[in-house]
């Protein structure tokens, strides 16, 4: 009998080593080496006839290297197509990564339901009753999309030649396991050698493959680190699941920038895009309200505009709560202690709340004078006037600092109907005569000042 083959792997770097160690030497991470079982057999995966295995490649010099541009599947879905710079690449290996029930499955099978060419989704997580009861929800009645519930790869790719499909969605690498390694599905190096595989397939075959990664406790995809290198575009799906909104964002990506963003939201028949983000953002609300201000935020290089909530009340406990929701706490810490500090506001000894209207979270340092503005106006009880928005990062000093990309936020805050922008004195405005009244301001007391007499 054929010993049995075992390797041990690093489970956060997928290191090898041949036998157990405590610590990892490529990562340094402790406890995560396990053994694995690794059965070496004779590889004949996936050969396809038309590509000759004797072709090698020459070396070319740099200018004789045609640049046509390549032929890309265009979705039927502008905000995908725009993360991922214009279409899928032929031949590219795409990697969706996501928290449960964000919504990966819902957004692959509506782009497969929605295209014109042949897609094979194959899906190992769920039946194809369950897939069929989804589809109807989405698109009834498509005719071009074909799924597949298996999770061996050498069956998929029999399938895929009996098929031939022009797109194909695996759902997810982590059910996959190919004969060849005998660990477990979901295993280190299980995901390795199907990716190996299914890479392998795309760039013989040239068709694109999409990957739906399952991620971590910490938020990062589930698997070695390779399987990041691995794959051409990384992307990534993200929003909080009680909220409807959702973020489509690029960590990755081969063919384009990762500067761009989609956004989605769920509906009951799916999700759909939400073409003018900023609209939806805002709460219409009737009256003015204390607390609220609006900031003019650029995500990625989308112009954004969000709605910031804040509440201040006394503090019934001793210790005073800070809590904030898709703003980083630390900040809002350190802005109230400015606040303290270089404003005089006594808010030592107040409970302060702060909330990102839609669950999405913000990092852009722009939108730290509207939090400020929010919680001074939250404070004092007064609102602030309708049309006004701001764009500015604070400073330690209490001065009030520039942004990149500000004409991009003056020209949106135009475009959706605000009359007042604030920003930095410091920044240099590019925009000749700009609609809106652009108000330049160098320190927090000016900005209180104007708003609050
Ligand atoms: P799902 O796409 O299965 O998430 P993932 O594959 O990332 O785990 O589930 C998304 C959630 O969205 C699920 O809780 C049900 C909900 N949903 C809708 O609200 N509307 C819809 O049309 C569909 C299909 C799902
Ligand atoms: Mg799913």
């Amino acid at each position: 009998m054929a010993k049995t083959k075992v390797a041990y792997f690093c489970q956060n770097c997928g290191a090898q080593y041949p036998k157990w160690v405590g610590q990892c030497s490529s990562c340094k991470q402790w406890n995560t080496v396990v053994e694995e079982v690794v059965q070496k057999q004779p590889k004949n995966t996936w050969k396809t006839s038309t590509n000759g295995s004797s072709r090698t490649a020459k070396p070319l010099p740099v200018h004789q290297i045609t640049n046509e541009s390549e032929i890309r599947i265009t979705m039927l879905d502008q905000e995908f197509n725009r993360v991922l710079g214009g279409g899928l690449v032929p031949g590219s290996l795409t990697l969706l990564g996501g928290e449960p029930g964000i919504g990966k499955s819902t957004l692959l099978l509506q782009i497969a339901l929605k295209l014109p060419v042949k897609t094979l989704y194959v899906s190992g997580e769920e039946s194809q009753k369950q897939i069929k009861m989804r589809a109807d929800r989405i698109l009834p009645n498509s005719q071009n999309c074909f799924v597949l519930t298996e999770t061996k790869t050498q069956n998929i790719f029999q399938q895929i030649v009996a098929t031939e499909p022009d797109l194909i969605i695996i759902d997810s690498i982590q059910t996959l396991h190919t004969d060849y390694i005998e660990s477990a599905a979901g295993s280190i190096s299980q995901i390795r050698e199907c990716t190996a595989e299914l890479i392998k397939f795309a760039k013989e075959s040239n068709t694109p493959v999409i990957l739906v990664g399952h991620i971590t406790k910490d938020g990062t995809i589930a698997g070695p680190k390779i399987l990041e290198h691995m794959v051409d575009t990384v992307l990534q799906f993200e929003g909080d699941r009680n909220y409807v909104y959702r973020i489509l964002r690029s960590l990755k990506n081969r063919f384009g920038s990762t500067a761009e963003l989609g956004i989605y939201e769920m509906q009951g028949n799916g999700l759909r895009e939400v073409v003018n983000p900023s609209e939806v953002l805002i709460s219409n609300s009737e009256g003015e309200l204390s607390g609220t201000a609006i900031a003019a935020t650029v995500e990625g290089i989308r112009p954004l505009m969000i709605e910031v909530q804040a509440l201040v009340s006394t503090a019934v406990y001793g210790t005073p709560q800070r809590s904030a929701t898709g703003f980083n706490a630390k900040r809002l810490n350190m802005l109230l202690a400015v606040l303290e500090k270089r404003a005089g506001f006594k808010l030592a000894a107040k409970d302060v709340f702060l909330n990102i209207t839609g669950g999405i979270s913000v990092d852009d340092p722009a939108i730290d004078l509207a939090v400020m503005v929010a919680i001074l106006s939250s404070n004092a009880d007064i609102p602030i006037e309708k049309g006004i928005c701001f764009a500015a990062e604070i400073g330690l000093a209490g001065e009030i600092r520039p942004v990149q990309r500000v004409d991009q936020r003056i020209l949106e805050a135009e475009k959706l109907g605000f009359s007042t922008i604030f920003i930095s004195k410091s920044n240099k405005i590019g925009i000749k005569k700009p609609k809106v009244e652009v108000r330049l301001v160098s320190k927090v007391e000016d900005v209180v000042t104007y708003l609050f007499g």
